[in-house]
């Protein structure tokens, strides 16, 4: 099985961006430890990253039949566009979508998602831990929609 991380404007920015809300960890520390996870449950690891709507797309085009599913943390387009839930809706590719930071508690205009209602589940106010909660569920929920013998 193979899953792909997708990482959305000013996550790059991870670690020094106000770490108040969004913690110390780097994206190349979160990225490093789902490589190790990954690695442990048997599952291969593509990773993105653009501050950018149209590359976030054009990556999502580029992943279809090459991932099993995303793991995707749109950042602010996860409030506004709906351009990346059509990428998601026209290559059917599952995903879990992942927020470091509570987005239902924080200012009125982060507390809807224009991708939640497309998505397999979504992962939110854990820090960086919830990325590997998001990859294991994406995972668990994979395996027993197809019946495959990896085990997250
Ligand atoms: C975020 C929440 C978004 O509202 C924000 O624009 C981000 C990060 C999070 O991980 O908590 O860039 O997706």
């Amino acid at each position: 099985m193979k899953i792909g991380i997708l990482n959305g404007p000013n996550l790059n920015l991870l670690g020094t961006r106000e770490p108040a809300i969004y913690g110390t960890a780097t994206l190349a520390d979160i990225e490093g430890a789902l490589a190790r996870i990954a690695e442990s449950i048997g599952v291969s690891l593509v990773t993105a990253q653009s501050n950018s709507e149209g590359a976030l797309i054009d990556v999502i085009h580029g992943w279809r039949g090459v991932v099993d599913g995303i793991v995707v943390n749109a950042g602010a387009y996860t409030h506004t566009s709906l351009a990346l839930r059509d990428a998601f809706s026209a290559t059917a590719i599952p995903f879990v979508e992942i927020h470091l930071s509570n987005i239902y508690a924080r200012e009125p205009e982060r507390r809807h998602s224009v991708l939640a209602s497309a998505a397999v589940g979504m992962v939110c106010g854990l820090g960086a831990d919830g990325y590997e909660y998001a990859l294991r569920g994406l995972v668990r929920t994979l395996t027993s929609t197809r019946g495959s013998s990896s085990s997250a």
